[in-house]
């Protein structure tokens, strides 16, 4: 089978869609390659996510994968959503096609786009270099 079971349950019944009506960060992205867009609403307290939504006109690997990376970061610090990557999001759902892999970042970088959007409000000091893929992305 093309999909995991993992990945199908998560395409059916996906973990944390939606929007969050008074967001703390909201970080939105595109996909350069199949022009679909993934956005990401937080709820932070004391630097750690309280809850998170997303919402997709993306394929239905961008859904799983989203619906996945969503319930890794909630309830986590904000390190943690800055350290999540499209890889362990695979991984944990264990595996995409190697052609859906690009859907997986939408996700990895919706989420650094959105915890960008907190520090840029809340005046934090960041490196800039950890961002840098996402701006890029959004460039384009
Ligand atoms: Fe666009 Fe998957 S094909 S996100």
């Amino acid at each position: 089978m093309l999909y995991s079971e993992v990945v199908m349950d998560h395409f059916m019944n996906p973990r944390n869609v939606g929007t969050i009506d008074d967001a703390d960060a909201v970080g939105e992205v595109g996909n350069a390659k199949c022009g679909d867009i993934m956005r990401i609403y937080l709820k932070i307290n004391n630097d750690v996510i309280e809850d998170v939504k997303f919402e997709t006109f993306g394929c239905g690997s961008a859904i799983a994968s989203s619906s996945m990376a969503t319930e890794m970061i909630k309830g986590k610090p904000l390190s943690d959503a800055l350290s999540l990557t499209n890889k362990a999001v695979t991984e944990a759902l264990d595996g995409l096609p190697t052609h859906k892999i690009h859907c997986s970042v939408l996700a990895e970088g919706a989420i650094k786009a959105a915890v960008k959007d907190y520090y840029d409000k809340n005046g934090v000091k960041y490196d800039t270099k950890i961002f840098k893929d996402i701006d890029h992305e959004h460039n384009h």
